[in-house]
């Protein structure tokens, strides 16, 4: 394992090993056939963290529906996991069955570049660094989908990652992108690289507003 990757949509997720949780993984064979929603913490036991780690798993039916895995990361070891993992549950009401990646040495951390610009030095009165807050998409190819970095002071939205998802599934499976805001059902953007000739057979309802913004609709039963 490389102790530094500079990542970029589209680059391969980097493998690693690692214990977890549930377990020892190989990331590349945990992410197998399937989407994988990988997200990081810096430390057990913190506020923020443990409302977030609730809300992904009362959400995780959702994206097992769309076929993607959910795997936390958190800089502590699995005994600290487990231990963890009962409080969530007790506090979110939630039944956490998902693997939290042990990174205690915060190697994965580093490996895909979670820690903040100011450095580690950037750290509370207990040592736990600020960032560490990522939000990957990875698809089935292993390729990065989406990067997000949140601040501690600000936890993350379930719906939003599960909305991009569903607008990333619908671009592979139809030509065409997602305006601002859109949730399954809304209207798309037929894909520049469709001619006005193909459009009227791809998608016989589309209107185009200017010669660069096309829009459809799609039938909902096909947008997931
Ligand atoms: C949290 O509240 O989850 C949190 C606290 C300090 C650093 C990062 C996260």
């Amino acid at each position: 394992m490389s102790e530094k990757a500079t990542l970029r949509l589209g680059s391969t997720a980097p493998d690693f090993e690692s214990e977890t949780s549930n377990g020892k993984i190989s990331f590349h064979d945990f992410i197998g056939d399937s989407w994988v929603v990988l997200f990081s913490h810096p430390d057990d036991f913190t506020p923020v963290c443990t409302t977030e780690l609730g809300a992904f798993a009362k959400l995780e039916p959702e994206f097992s529906k769309r076929g993607v895995k959910l795997i936390g990361l958190s800089a502590n070891g699995t005994e600290s996991h487990k231990a963890w993992i009962k409080d969530i549950d007790e506090i979110t009401g939630s039944k956490l069955t998902f693997p939290i990646i042990a990174d205690p040495e915060r190697k994965v951390a580093h490996l895909y570049d979670m820690i903040d610009y100011q450095d580690a030095s950037n750290v509370d009165d207990k040592g736990v660094q600020f960032t560490i807050r990522s939000v990957f998409i990875i698809d089935p190819n292993k390729k990065i989908r989406l990067i997000l970095a949140y601040p501690a002071s600000t936890g993350r939205n379930t719906a939003e990652v599960l909305r991009v998802v569903d607008s990333l599934q619908t671009g592979d499976k139809h030509r065409i992108t997602t305006p601002i805001n859109w949730v399954p059902g809304d209207d798309v953007i037929v894909h520049p690289s469709v001619s006005n000739e193909e459009a009227k057979t791809l998608f016989p309802k589309f209107r185009i507003i200017k010669p660069y913004l096309r829009l459809t609709p799609l039938d909902v039963s096909e947008q997931k």
